[in-house]
């Protein structure tokens, strides 16, 4: 079947706020030699490179404190990158040869005036300015130096300079803050690029052209018609030896404020004025601002115990968690909006780790219909899978073919595998790297959002971590979660599966689903 290309006429205003970096940039990579730099970074720029999306003169450099030589630098940022043919292998070596490195501390002077040296000599007479993007693959202790030292030591005086920080930003509001007063001196906010991957996701990207270039969704989306949203995260693998980082953040911090919060804001928020990233970012805040914060008697929270066969181990079995942790590795969090499109319309927030399945989704229940003519006929969903199999359906009641006037939960289906021929979903980080190239920051977190997102957050979060006598609910490694997860979902009006034979995806094409 061939793909559907529509071309939309640019919103005016939205391309004006971009400014793609010249041809002859340089992106330096800092924490060069850690796992999310081999993981996601350098996999997310060699698929830029490959698809011919990085600058055409671009040179990337990396900078760690582990000596490397460039084999083993070169070795180390190749781990991560997949080459099924010749023609890839050949790719990845021109593009490592883009690559250089430069051992040296995050606190000293010395050493990055050794990068900067090491920068202007990759970049030449760079007669048109000095263009460099930053990317701090970095732990949150070392941000507010390394910006410092990248300010006061390689800060192109004539050309651009970005920088692209990952979370966490700070652990609640007061720390946030003082992260970013700190940042706030040395670089300007349209020099910040503040990752959120689930903005880079192709469906999370996808939710503002379903919302708002579609009428019938319009119509519908407001507390007239929706009974509740849920936005899930499960993951089926527990902390596996990264508990001890884990611990000191919980799953309410390490993917709610940040991670679901994002995606309920853009199922939530009104229309922007045109695409460019401040209408975007302004509707957003505005949305975050009518969100009063998380009462604790809308929380449920868990952490999982071994799998009921015993083969998985329990949370406080990892050897990296504190012994006695209270840390949660499950939550179920019940937001409300206080506008007039959701007053009362529950939005469920629900994470965990070590569950039956891992997906991602958004799961919109409508109201019940008017009785009369039908008894007990299932609620309408729109559910939009960001991950895995990525697809948009909505559950509809349907009459069962044939002489009888029953009726049949059906849907109507857009699983992109059997939409979308020769499908490429682009991986977060890619698409995000290439904003920031672009200059582009509607994907990206603004101060006052973070501020907004925090502000909702933080009452809860000291409440759990002040209160001894508050403990998770234990689960068992595999399952749905806390036993109670049902009755707590069914308190605010959530009707699950009322047939008990409601299945989807319901058939395979082409051997895919
Ligand atoms: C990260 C969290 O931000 O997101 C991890 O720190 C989590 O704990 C990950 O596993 C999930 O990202 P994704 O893209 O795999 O859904």
């Amino acid at each position: 079947m061939a793909d559907t290309i529509i071309a939309t006429a640019p919103t005016p205003g939205a391309e004006s706020t971009k400014a793609p970096l010249p041809s002859d940039s340089v992106i330096v990579v800092l924490g060069a030699s850690g796992d999310l730099a081999k993981k996601k970074t350098y996999p997310a720029l060699f698929g830029l490179y490959r698809y011919g999306l990085l600058p055409s003169n671009i040179r990337i450099v990396g900078y760690a404190r582990t000596h490397m030589s460039p084999e083993e630098y070169h070795s180390r940022i190749s781990g991560y990158i997949k080459t099924p043919d010749d023609a890839t292998k050949d790719l990845l070596a021109k593009f490592l040869a883009l690559t250089t490195y430069v051992c040296g501390k995050y606190d000293v002077d010395a050493d990055f005036q050794a990068l900067d040296k090491h920068i202007c000599e990759v970049e030449g007479d760079a007669p048109n300015g000095r263009h460099r993007l930053f990317y701090m693959a970095l732990p949150p202790t070392v941000f507010t130096p390394v910006a410092q030292q990248l300010k006061r030591n390689c800060y192109p005086e004539q050309g651009t300079a970005r920088v692209i920080i990952e979370k966490p930003f700070g652990h609640d509001l007061a720390s946030s803050r003082e992260l970013q007063a700190s940042l706030r001196p040395i670089w300007a906010e349209k020099e910040i690029f503040r990752i959120d991957h689930y903005l880079g996701k192709e469906m999370v990207k996808n939710i503002l052209i379903l919302r708002f270039g579609n009428e019938f969704f319009g119509a519908s989306w407001n507390k007239n018609h929706v009974s509740s949203v849920q936005i899930t995260f499960k993951e089926k693998f527990g902390t596996e030896g990264r508990g001890g980082y884990f611990d000191t953040f919980g799953i309410i911090r390490d993917v709610m404020q940040n991670h679901l919060l994002q995606v309920l804001t853009m199922i939530a928020m009104e229309r922007p004025v045109s695409f460019s990233a401040e209408d975007i970012r302004d509707e957003k805040v505005r949305v975050l601002r009518a969100i009063p914060v998380i009462d604790p008697k809308n929380v449920i929270i868990g952490q999982y115990d071994k799998s009921l066969d015993g083969t998985k181990p329990g949370y406080l079995d990892d050897a990296t968690v504190p012994a006695g942790s209270r840390c949660p590795t499950f939550a179920a969090i019940v937001l409300y909006i206080k506008n007039d499109r959701w007053d009362g319309v529950p939005f469920i927030l629900k994470a965990g780790k070590a569950l039956d399945s891992a997906k991602v989704d958004v799961r919109v229940q409508f109201k019940d219909v008017t009785s009369g003519i039908f008894q007990n006929i299932p609620r309408n969903e729109f559910v939009l899978r960001i991950q895995p199999d990525e697809s948009v359906y909505l559950k509809m009641n349907t009459k069962l073919p044939g002489l009888t006037m029953k009726t049949s939960v059906s849907e109507l289906d857009l699983t992109y595998t059997r939409r979308f021929s020769d499908l490429h979903i682009p991986e977060a980080y890619e698409a995000l790297i290439l904003d920031a190239i672009n200059g582009d920051h509607s994907n990206f977190v603004r101060d006052d959002e973070l501020d907004a997102s925090w502000k909702i957050f933080t009452p809860l979060l000291h409440y759990l971590d002040e209160n001894e006598d508050i403990v998770p609910a234990k689960y068992p490694y595999g399952s749905r979660g806390p036993a109670f997860l049902d009755d707590f979902l069914a308190s605010y009006g959530f009707k699950r599966d009322q047939t008990g034979q409601y299945q989807w995806p319901t058939t395979k094409a082409n051997g895919k689903i």
